[in-house]
């Protein structure tokens, strides 16, 4: 839910940001951007904590196995590091150029520096999440961006209530070219859930491999999957068109707000 709420920030900020530095509607673009950025600022601490770090913890406990994927932790370890970066390498199991914060991860998790968190050696191999290098990086892109969000978000807060965030051209243009990333996390987060609760249909009980209709054939499967695929495209253009015809077109110009208004409405 504060993934949508975010999303829904950056794109009024970008869309205010867009006609303040074409000059137009400007005395509705004050409320677009002073009302994303600041509920995106709340929006985006809240999604690191307390959400994230909860649902962290949710994982370690029911899910151990996908939370050493996620983390790219190949082997227990008393006192486990946090990695900022690196790439998994599945043939030797170990990551390759690593960054990363010594005892971090314990310490999130358990709060205790020293806790022993389980890595990929600790359970069978037929129980891993099957594509653990793109699990991996889908939870660190996710992360990543809301790392970014929250200092994005932060800066273009203090700038407004130092009063300079509308002459800040670069900040306008910064929260304008963020638009498709929350769209990127919100996926990489859907990826995260969906890739780590594998190979399970039902967590421990139903292998995803156990789920299949033996009366379905993989031509009807295809079917299918093309079909949804061309819909769904079909309603992205329309959406992209839609939406950029009303950018174009602005707020209705035959109401516009007082500037009194304005800030009444932005503070509601
Ligand atoms: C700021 C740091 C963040 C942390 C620590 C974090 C943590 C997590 C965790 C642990 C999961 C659970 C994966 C699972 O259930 O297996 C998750 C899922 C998810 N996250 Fe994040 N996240 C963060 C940022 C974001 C951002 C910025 C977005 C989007 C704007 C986002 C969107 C999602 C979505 C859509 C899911 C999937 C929920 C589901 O399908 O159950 N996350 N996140």
């Amino acid at each position: 839910m504060l993934g949508a709420v975010q999303t829904a920030c950056f794109v009024m900020a970008a869309v205010g940001a867009f006609y303040l530095l074409n000059k137009r509607h400007e005395e509705y673009d004050r409320i677009f951007v002073k009302g994303g950025v600041l509920v995106g600022a709340i929006a985006a601490v809240l999604q690191l904590f307390p959400t994230g770090d909860v649902q962290g913890k949710l994982i370690a406990n029911h899910q151990p196995v996908t939370l050493a994927a996620m983390e790219g932790l190949f082997r227990s370890e008393m006192g486990a590091p946090i990695v900022i970066l690196g790439q998994p390498d599945m043939q030797n199991l170990k990551l390759d150029n690593p960054l990363q914060v010594p005892k971090m991860l314990s310490f999130l998790t358990y709060r205790i520096w020293s806790a022993n968190i389980r890595g990929l050696d600790a359970f069978p191999e037929d129980q891993w999440p099957d594509a653990i290098p793109l699990l991996y990086f889908s939870y660190h892109v996710m992360v990543g961006l809301g790392t970014i969000f929250i200092a994005v978000m932060l800066l273009a807060a203090l700038l407004h209530w130092s009063g300079k965030l509308h002459s800040a051209r670069w900040m306008l243009w910064t929260l304008m070219l963020c638009v498709p990333f929350p769209y990127i996390a919100n996926t990489a987060g859907w990826m995260t859930a969906e890739l780590g609760r594998q190979p399970w249909l039902i967590y421990g009980l139903m292998r995803t491999a156990h789920g299949i209709s033996p009366r379905v054939g993989a031509g009807n499967v295809w079917f299918t999957l093309i079909g949804f695929m061309g819909m769904y495209m079909v309603l992205g253009i329309l959406w992209l068109f839609l939406i950029y015809r009303e950018i174009e077109l602005g707020p209705d110009p035959g109401n516009p707000p007082a500037r009194e208004e304005s800030i009444a409405v932005a503070a509601h």
